[in-house]
């Protein structure tokens, strides 16, 4: 069976991800080795990862043994679908258009080398070019839904911001095949238009739409005012179809054109307020706003879903793409009752996308037999783990002091007693989660009973906004007793209604409170993992997917007779979860957490030595820049034929000007060069230097009079034909936006770049 490598990379959240027989051997997002959150770097750290986990057990020794590796999108469409973009707007978009077209012409547009080049300088391996694929970017998504979920045939739907020219698809998968249905295309697309209110109410795009997620239920549902919001979103922003196509107004977005999503005056003209500045006061007409939002994208999930199940009459859902991240969302579709069953991908974003594309080459080029039936994420711990002689060789060089458990199940008591005495606990385990969410093995827990724990862990340890919610960790079997509806979530992407019987009753002017009063009023018998509307993020916990963390709320249960503990990420805002024992280890001693716990070790906080953080930095950039240092012989070489090439140049200047100062000048630089290493590198480095600085003058140059003299004109014959590539024009009598696709992916959809 083929040996498959899948990548994401150059956009957001870059990732790797190894396939063979089916069984995805490993998986991680590069930003965990590089703690850069969402890296879109080539993910070369994860790779060199991947290697090191897989030749211990014998997988994978090079990467001279794949069949083949994947790119998860196809590039040259991206080019087609920007050009499209700045024909259909200029002469706007030259701001945006100086900005990208470097990258795309030095590095996107040769993807295959670029991609050659990296994996060489991992261990070596020439990829040669019949082993580079490329899959589209939603059958990527596509495929990382369908393929890993248990079911045998199933709709698929995947939503995000933008692929290449798709934003949104419906496809259906029957065996190992993928037939997409219906698209829906840039720049009209359900991830953008939450994006662009994550923008406008003050938080990051590609990353704080969690943020809006947590803060609509702090809208006020029966307010006036949210459902004028509503109307204006329908009315103004958006005309949505029956079947869930939308068409956006491009009149109050910017992303197309722009270097902004929206046109904020047209946004505050429409809702009555200024966008919110990042990190200013969180007001009501704010939550308001996001709830508005929220509430319409769960009408056009519900919709899609809904189409999704109509064209193939499947009675199982699958979901990948940023939006299927909306675990709010994700719960109304469920609610809905289209489907007997859903299945989402854990890393239902773009580093899923590195999964998707290994699996679909799997599948639909090398024809792969596929076996269906149960869930093959293996509970989504997928990532580099670290042995217990490792850990211990690190505590000792650290001299960390800590106590050492023979009995696992001791320390599962122990440590259950600190999380009911109120603690906080870093809980390092086994493998690293693949996806987003943190799933008991890089994570931190705290009692959910306890009505201070929501503010002890917002401010204090995660150093983030005090309104996040946190999700409960719940022993499977007893998720029933306390949330509707009772359904198996390993994967924390649906929420769940905390049942009555356990809600304590607000009082009737709560929702006129300002947000810090509503913030913290104990909503419920377990109130940190009680959201504002009784929902919660709630992960099923069961023994075969997470055995030692089953253990450890089995113990806090028989502790305190509550079958649930608060589990969130093993991060602090702006960095990426924890993937080594020393991140945990730095996460603990720089934030107020009590304890941590990695493998069978249990470390004190008030025990430690002061922790360094210099030294870490110092270490984790040296391990950084050794993935990427040159050859020293190499380096040399270059150094030497690089001032050869100055010292010609200048030699023949002086020449032909008869000018001796510039030949005294080009013999000193020639002997400085071979006489010091030191030396001819900083001149090689000024030489580059000032190469760069002309350089970007001239392509910047070259590329504003490309822009105006070229494109801009084009453009404008092309709209006097009326030629409308990106369909900008609204169509009120047309039942829908999607575009018909109808078409099964094959071997030979894989080796080109389009
Ligand atoms: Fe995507």
């Amino acid at each position: 069976m083929p040996l498959i490598l899948g990548i994401s990379a150059f956009y957001h959240d870059s990732a790797v991800a190894l396939v063979r027989d089916e069984e995805v051997l490993f998986a991680a997002h590069e930003e965990r080795f590089t703690r850069a959150k969402h890296d879109p770097a080539f993910p070369a750290h994860a790779i060199r990862a991947c290697l090191d986990f897989c030749r211990s057990s014998g997988a994978l020794k090079s990467l001279a043994e794949l069949d083949a590796v994947v790119f998860y999108d196809k590039p040259f469409l991206k080019f087609e679908r920007l050009l499209e973009t700045y024909y259909a707007f200029a002469p706007r978009g030259l701001r945006q258009f100086m900005a990208a077209m470097p990258l795309w012409i030095k590095e996107k547009l040769l993807l295959k080398k670029r991609i050659g080049d990296e994996l060489k300088r991992i261990d070596g391996t020439v990829v040669e070019e019949s082993r580079l694929l490329f899959s589209e970017h939603h059958l990527s998504h596509a495929a990382s839904a369908f393929y890993p979920s248990p079911f045998d045939e199933a709709a698929i739907v995947t939503l995000d911001g933008v692929g290449e020219w798709a934003t949104a698809s419906i496809a259906q998968g029957v065996g190992n095949s993928i037939k997409v249905l219906r698209e829906l295309t840039f720049p009209h697309s359900l991830g953008l238009l939450y994006s662009a209110f994550t923008f406008y109410l003050g938080f990051k795009v590609n990353s704080g739409e969690y943020k809006l997620m947590g803060l609509a239920p702090y809208g006020d549902p029966a307010s006036a005012r949210v459902a004028e919001f509503k109307q204006a979103i329908y009315r103004s922003l958006i005309d949505l179809k029956e079947d869930g196509s939308l068409w956006m107004d491009q009149r109050y977005f910017e992303y197309a054109s722009g270097m902004r999503m929206v046109n904020a005056r047209a946004w505050e003209r429409l809702f009555g307020f200024p966008a919110r500045q990042p990190e200013s006061s969180i007001e009501q007409h704010h939550c308001d706003l996001a709830l508005a939002i929220q509430q319409v994208t769960d009408d056009i999930v519900v919709k899609i879903a809904r189409t999704a199940r109509e064209l193939t009459g499947l009675r199982k859902l699958c979901l990948a793409g940023g939006v299927a991240l909306n675990c709010v969302s994700n719960a109304r579709v469920l609610a809905a009752g289209l489907f007997d069953d859903i299945w989402v991908q854990p890393a239902a974003g773009d580093a899923g996308g590195a999964l998707g594309a290994a699996l679909s080459a799997l599948y639909l080029h090398f024809n792969a037999p596929r076996t269906s039936g149960s869930d093959r994420m293996r509970g989504s711990f997928l990532g580099p783990a670290y042995s217990d002689r490792g850990v211990l060789q690190w505590a000792d060089e650290h001299a960390a002091p800590r106590t050492a458990y023979d009995d696992f199940g001791d320390l599962c008591t122990q440590v259950s007693g600190l999380l009911a005495d109120g603690n906080v606990v870093g809980w390092f385990q086994g493998r690293m989660e693949w996806g987003p969410r943190a799933l008991g093995n890089r994570s931190i827990l705290g009692d959910a009973r306890s009505p201070a724990m929501q503010k002890t862990l917002n401010l204090a340890i995660k150093k983030r906004e005090g309104f996040r919610p946190f999700a409960p960790a719940v022993l499977a079997e007893k998720a029933a007793d306390y949330f509707d509806p009772d359904r198996a979530s390993p994967y924390m992407l649906f929420t769940a209604q905390v049942k009555p019987e356990h809600r304590k009753t607000l009082p009737s002017d709560y929702h006129a409170r300002p947000l810090n009063d509503k913030l913290y009023f104990i909503r419920s018998h377990v109130p940190a993992i009680t959201h504002i509307d009784y929902s919660a993020r709630l992960q099923t916990v069961d023994r075969n997917t997470n055995g030692p963390f089953r253990r450890l709320i089995d113990a806090f249960e028989r502790t305190t007779g509550c079958p649930m503990i608060i589990n969130t990420s093993f991060n602090v805002r702006s960095e990426p979860i924890v993937c080594t024992p020393e991140a945990a280890y730095r996460c603990f001693m720089t934030t107020d957490m009590d304890y941590l716990v990695i493998g069978n070790l249990l470390f004190e906080k008030k025990a430690q030595p002061v922790w360094s953080e210099a030294g870490y930095q110092a270490r984790l950039k040296s391990r950084l820049s050794s993935v990427h240092a040159p050859n020293p012989e190499k380096k040399r070489r270059d150094d030497l034929a690089g001032i050869a090439v100055l010292a010609l140049i200048l030699g023949g200047i002086g020449a032909i000007s008869h000018n001796q100062w510039v030949l005294y000048f080009a013999g000193a630089i020639a002997t400085t060069g071979l006489a010091s290493r030191i030396a001819a590198a900083w001149i090689v480095c000024i030489m580059l230097w000032i190469g760069r600085v002309l350089g970007a003058v001239n392509s910047r140059i070259l590329l504003a009079l490309t822009f105006g003299l070229l494109l801009t004109p084009l453009a404008l014959v092309r709209r006097l034909f009326n030629r409308d590539s990106l369909k900008l024009a609204r169509k009120p009598d047309a039942s829908s936006y999607f575009t018909t696709r109808e078409y099964t992916f094959g071997k030979a959809d894989f080796r080109n770049m389009w």
